[in-house]
């Protein structure tokens, strides 16, 4: 059989009719009468599936029970132009052989429409839905498409730690890493964990921000990005957190707030205009199941310029929004940190585009970056966007030692384990800038879920680390 090569069903699809092919993959579906059979089939290479037109005279009829949905199947024949409506060519089969069978009574994916809570109970049938195939094909797009975009630009690729002693977002959501016998845990003589003795010699973490360690990269080879796991143990149950996610951390050398909104701005439209650029089959897939306005919000954001807006001002309009009668579940206060409702009201209702807030109070920000002169307020920037809220999380940083050492000792953290980074301002300081993108947030944008667990292949929340 294997004389003529293997050929994906993506390129099948956009072949010449009338030559001899092979395709491999899985039946999607199978029907027809005692005459004929029509199989769809299915490799994973695109949402499309080929179909398979059998005479039932030319082959054995045991052969045909063995050809249920799920089965894999080897299909050797010539391709021809299609009389049905719906595809262009399909495969006038001539040698089928079933590589693996599959159980009708036992196959857990029924026709019937499954819900993503069941789906993601059965991990590799969710993978083979039309659904999750063309998420993880995006998936894998979007990370290629960051890579390039930072490569065309010169940044360096610069690969941080996943176990660290520093807490960068000092939010104390950390996974602690440990080899100590957590049954008998040795103690010291002040009677507390004696962290010595650990694998370590060290109480550490896996990592919730490569940020720090990228500051390093940045102040010695100018634009750095980081792009991989992060992990933070906040109890949040909501579709927009996953306790282990991907982040992409550019930071710039002589970048200030402005340059880094531009290039924020700018990466950001360059993803979504990739994604209609190289994804357009799945997005369209996604779009007619899911949400018929998911292509005109990608659009949308792609040619819009996006609303630079200081925090402060963002709070009155809020508050404005209240006084006028719209309800909120949480408070708006100038200080407090706001909640996703406040953000899409913003970027949804108010303003209808992705709007950057800039100049948070620095008592709801981290202690890395740079005051303003008003001593309330950090130069901090947050991309907020239409159904997700906060994408991007960033800011310039605190260059000047002294008052980057002031900060640390104000929040009562420990400098010992911070000098590594301190000296970054002690020698040859320079005013650099960064940010942090949630690579699964802007695949809640880009797919159109409503769910953030449904966009990466093995979801990691409070209760629940399967598979
Ligand atoms: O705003 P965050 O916490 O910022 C940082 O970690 C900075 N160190 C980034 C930087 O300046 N280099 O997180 C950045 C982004 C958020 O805007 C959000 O998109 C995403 O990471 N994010 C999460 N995504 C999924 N699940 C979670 N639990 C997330 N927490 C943050
Ligand atoms: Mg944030």
């Amino acid at each position: 059989m294997e004389s003529v090569k293997r050929t994906k069903i993506k390129d099948l699809l956009k072949a010449e009719a009338g030559q001899e092919v092979l395709a491999k993959g899985w039946v999607r579906t199978k029907r027809g009468n005692k005459q004929v059979k029509f199989i769809a089939l299915n490799d994973g290479s695109c949402v499309n599936n080929i179909q398979i037109v059998a005479d039932a005279n030319n082959f054995n009829e045991d052969l045909f029970k063995k050809i249920t949905t799920g089965a894999s199947l080897s299909v050797k024949g010539m391709l021809v132009e299609s009389v049905g409506s719906g595809q262009a060519v399909e495969i006038q089969a001539k040698e089928i052989e079933v590589l693996g069978e599959c159980d009708p009574m036992r196959f857990p994916l029924q026709k019937k429409d499954t819900s993503f809570e069941y789906l993601r109970t059965v991990a590799h049938m969710r993978m083979r839905t039309n659904t999750f195939g063309a998420i993880l094909r995006i998936r894998s797009h979007m990370a290629n498409a960051i890579h390039q975009y930072f490569y065309n630009k010169g940044f360096v690729y610069l690969h941080t730690p996943l176990i660290t002693e520093s807490d960068c977002e000092g939010a104390g959501q950390m996974f602690q890493v440990t080899t100590l016998d957590l049954e008998n845990v040795p103690r010291n003589k002040k009677g507390k964990i004696d962290y010595a003795q650990d694998f370590f010699g060290k109480q550490t973490s896996l990592t919730v921000s490569g940020q720090l360690e990228g500051e390093l990269g940045a102040t010695a080879v100018g634009e750095i990005y980081t792009f991989g796991p992060t992990f933070r143990a906040e109890n949040s149950n909501t579709p927009r957190h996953l306790a282990e996610f991907w982040m992409i951390e550019p930071e710039m050398a002589f970048y200030d707030i402005k340059d880094n909104m531009d290039l924020a701005e700018d990466f950001i439209k360059s993803l979504v205009k990739y994604a209609l650029d190289n994804c357009y089959d799945d997005i369209k897939f996604l779009n007619d199941k899911y949400d018929d306005t998911l292509i005109e919000r990608l659009k949308g954001v792609a040619d819009t310029e996006f609303v630079r807006l200081p925090y402060t001002q963002g709070i009155e309009i809020l508050k404005d929004a209240i006084a006028k009668g719209q309800k909120f579940e949480y408070p708006v206060d100038w200080g407090t940190d706001l909640q996703s409702e406040h953000e899409r009201y913003l970027v949804e209702k108010h303003f209808g585009k992705p709007v950057i807030l800039t100049d948070y109070p620095k008592d709801i920000k981290a202690f890395y970056m740079k005051q303003n002169e008003d001593g309330k307020t950090v130069r901090a920037m947050d991309v907020l966007f239409p159904k997700i809220g906060e994408i991007i999380g960033g800011s310039e940083r605190e260059a000047s030692l002294e008052k980057l050492e002031g900060r640390i000792d104000e929040l009562g953290m420990s400098r010992t384990n911070l000098e590594w980074y301190i000296d970054t301002r002690r020698f040859g300081t320079v005013p650099h800038s960064g940010f942090g993108l949630g690579f699964e947030r802007l695949l809640l944008f880009i797919t159109g879920m409503q769910n953030i667990r449904d966009v990466i292949p093995f979801p990691r929340t409070p209760k629940n680390a399967e598979f």
